[in-house]
Order: structure tokens, then sequence, then C-alpha cells
């Protein structure tokens, strides 16, 4: 069943066009410029009392959660944070009458993650499950929520899931938006930005064999920092988790702003640093991170706009996507990533989709 691909995770990652076009597939009311997600069980009236959002997840669901944060504050201007649900369980979480929680798990069946539910219902929370297997425990124990549907993911590693959870964000930002502040037209152009993603993605993935020698070329150095900022910051989490668990490399990932604080000590010719530059506000100060590392001589791969010949230049070795919307980017960033730590693993001879150490999903503390 991996469809003549040899490992599930490569195919999965191929998958991504489907499985996000079924995420947001129905979900999109382009006559009301808005979203729409069934199983909240919230009437439009809950929904316009939410004041503050709080997302609950583990390792890429959490980073996944990192996006729809980001999204749900700057977009739909509500309170919102990610938090990991192994820290919330313990720490008392303040729970307020306005709060609107959500627990995000591919496989439904994490325990930190359920435990904090758990939590957070008993202190009155409403918390709704963004899970991908239907039935899971955190989707029967949630007060309601959405499926991702991405289809079984089997490899270790997620991928698909992940750009299917951040698909229901961008879902749910955009329905809570337009109940506040979002106008129609506006409303129009974020929907019609997130349906153009899909066939994206293709394009992405019609072009490997650029990833595949960037990671014959890069495959055995042993430490990595991955970096973006804005919306990509927690893409480029993602990206150096992806490494690190297949392929077994040392991979960070930092905001790009905050290197000067720490990270940059660690630059010399055999730490690579990734850099994830989008077309959008912050670009420009990216650019300024990674002429910083350029002058310590750390390498620089850069993941950048089509057309970027400025950090083109400058890196030195670059892979280009195509051009979206400022704050869709992690969905175009993000499958580079999943594939040159898939192509790094390949090169080193790993088992890609039974990583050492490493369960598919989490059931102990
Ligand atoms: O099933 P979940 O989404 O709750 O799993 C959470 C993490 O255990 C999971 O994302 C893990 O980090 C993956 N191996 C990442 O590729």
């Amino acid at each position: 069943e991996k469809h003549g691909f040899p490992f599930f995770m490569e195919k999965e990652i191929h998958e991504q066009p489907a499985s996000v076009e079924r995420a947001i597939s129905g979900r999109i009311n382009l006559d009301g410029a808005t979203g729409h997600l069934g199983g909240l069980n919230m009437s439009a009236r809950d929904l316009l009392g939410v004041d503050n959002v709080g997302i609950v997840a583990a390792g890429t669901s959490y980073y996944a959660g990192m996006v729809g944060a980001y999204l749900l504050e700057s977009v739909a201007r509500i309170k919102s944070s990610a938090e990991l649900s192994s820290e919330v369980r313990y720490k008392n979480p303040i729970v307020t009458p306005g709060s609107l929680y959500f627990a995000v798990s591919q496989s439904g069946e994490t325990i930190d993650t359920l435990y904090a539910l758990r939590e957070l219902q008993r202190k009155g929370g409403k918390v709704l499950g963004v899970c991908n297997v239907v039935g899971s425990t955190i989707a029967r124990e949630s007060d309601g929520g959405v499926y991702i549907h991405s289809g079984p993911e089997i490899a270790v590693a997620s991928t698909k899931a992940f750009t299917s959870q951040i698909s229901v964000f961008y879902i749910f930002t955009l329905l809570m938006a337009r109940m506040r502040h979002m106008s129609w037209e506006a409303g129009i152009d974020f929907a019609k930005a997130l349906k153009h993603i899909p066939s994206q993605i293709e394009t992405i993935l019609g072009q490997t064999e650029p990833i595949r020698r960037l990671a014959k070329k890069y495959a055995r150095y042993q430490n990595f920092l991955f970096l973006g900022r804005g919306i990509n910051y927690p893409v480029a989490m993602e990206g150096a988790l992806k490494l690190k668990e297949i392929s077994y490399i040392h991979a960070e990932g930092y905001s790009a702003a905050e290197i000067k604080h720490g990270p940059i000590a660690l630059i010399n010719e055999q730490t690579p640093s990734l850099f994830l530059v989008s077309d959008d506000s912050l670009r420009e100060k990216v650019i300024t991170s990674m002429k910083e590392v350029k002058a310590r001589r750390g390498r620089v791969i850069a993941v950048a706009v089509e057309g970027d010949e400025e950090v083109a230049d400058i890196a030195d070795d670059y892979l280009y996507i195509p051009h979206t919307e400022e704050l869709m980017y992690p969905f175009l960033m993000v499958v580079p990533l999943q594939l040159f730590a898939y192509y790094c693993a390949l090169e080193l001879g790993r088992n890609v989709d039974q990583p050492r150490n490493l369960a598919k999903s989490v059931t102990v503390e």
C-alpha cells in the first residue's frame, strides 16, 4: 500500500495536495466569504463570545497549534496561545469564561494531550478536538471538534497531518475573523489563497530533484539551525524536528531574531543554517540574520520565494517555492523541509518510517 514509494513517509508527503484539499473542502463558504466547521457544537453567538483561544498539543501537532495561534491572534484579533500539553497539565492553568481550547492530536491518543484536555474540562473549559483518527479517545472526550481527514498516517514522522491541522486553523480563523472585523473582500482573498494551496503544493512536489541534491550535499553535517520568523517560526521548529527524528542529525529550530541571543555562538563552517524567507514584512530582517551567519563563515541554505534573487545571491544554496499571501507560507515552506529531512535520512540509510526509540503515538506520560 505504499503505491510505489519506498517509505510511507514519502507517500504521505506526496498525498498533501489531496489531504489539504480534503481538510478544506466543504469548509469554505465563498458566498459568505467565511469558514464553516460542522463539528464545533457552538452557535455563532457562542463563537462571538470567545475572547481567548488556548491550543494544547505535542510535537508536530504543537507546531501546527503555534501556527494556529499566530493566525487567530494576528488575523482574527483574538488573544491566542499554543502550549505543550505536557506542561499545561501541571501548571494549574487559569480557565476563564470566554476561553476556548483546542486539543490537537493526529492519533487522538497522546496521553499528555488527553490529560491536558481533562484538566481544562475539569476547570470548566470547553475543549474542541482537532484529530485525524476517527473515534479516538481525544475525539470522543472533547466537547466537539473537527476531523482533519488526512487518511491514515503510518510513518512515525508526521507530515500530512501537519498541513491538514493548520488547514483547520486557517478555516477557523476565517470564520472568527469574519464574525469580527474582516471585510467580505478580505475574506474572499483569504479563502482564494487557501483554495490555491493544494495546487501550489503539487508544484513543489513536482520538483523534488533539487531538494534531493541538497540533502546529498548536506546529510553528513552533524548540526543544523532552522530559522524563520513570524508565522514561519513554528515551521522552522517543525523542520528541525523532522530532521532529528528520522535522520538523527541534531537540529534546532529558532526564531531568526533569537540567534543573536545565543545560538550564533554555534556558527562555523560545520553548522549550516537553513533560513525560511518569505516575501513578507519580516523578509528584510531575516536577510539581516542571514548576513550575520555568513559573516561568521556559516553556510546558508534558503527556502525563498520564486524570483528572490537577493536571497539567492546571499545563500550558498537555495530552493524556490511559489508566491502566496503573507500568512499562507507555512504550507509551502514545510513541504521542502519534510522532503529535505526525508532525503537526508535516505542518504544516511535510516529506517525512515520506524526511527529508533520512537512510537507513532505516545500513550505513556
Ligand atoms: O498523535 P499526536 O499528534 O498527538 O502526536 C504528537 C507527537 O507525538 C507527534 O507529532 C510526534 O512529535 C511526531 N513523531 C512528529 O513527527
